[in-house]
């Protein structure tokens, strides 16, 4: 599972995640790519499971997320908080093409068609047609334990 080599559908999800991006960026007239309003975040993967401390200024408020990477995970993971002691936690590959979605405050987007989603998953526009996918949480307190299968 752990492996620094860039295997064939790494490059063609790479691939495609770059010429996406610069051919939206192009269209919508913008140099870059889409800005995140969730920070990136180092996460421990622990058998399968993902203990992170939500007790953080950047998921103080309804609606904060941020974005957990670890080098064994495909795709980064929006721990997003929905109530004073819900959150969701959503895989970040778009189901159009398996580019990284990005937060953008209430909207996930993908910067490579355009699909849109909101914060549970659920697709808003496409061109896909089919939810992110979500992970279960079971909380300890304050820490968000995320059951990566
Ligand atoms: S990969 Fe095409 S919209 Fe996301």
């Amino acid at each position: 599972m752990i492996s620094n080599k860039l295997n064939r559908r790494d490059f063609l999800k790479r691939s495609t995640e770059f010429l996406g991006a610069a051919s939206f960026a192009s269209a919508a007239g913008i140099g870059g790519c889409i800005p995140s309003t969730a920070p990136a975040m180092k996460a421990e993967l622990l058998q399968n499971k993902i203990p992170f401390d939500t007790a953080i200024p950047e998921l103080s408020k309804n609606g904060d997320g941020v974005k957990l990477e670890n080098d064994d995970l495909e795709y980064p993971i929006l721990l997003i908080r929905k109530s004073n002691s819900a959150f969701v936690a959503i895989s970040t590959e778009c189901m159009h093409l398996g580019c990284q979605v990005r937060m953008q405050r209430t909207v996930l987007r993908c910067p490579c068609h355009g699909s849109a989603y909101d914060l549970e998953g659920s697709v808003l526009n496409g061109p896909t047609e089919h939810p992110l996918k979500r992970y279960n949480i079971r909380m300890k307190g304050t820490i968000a334990e995320i059951l990566v299968l």
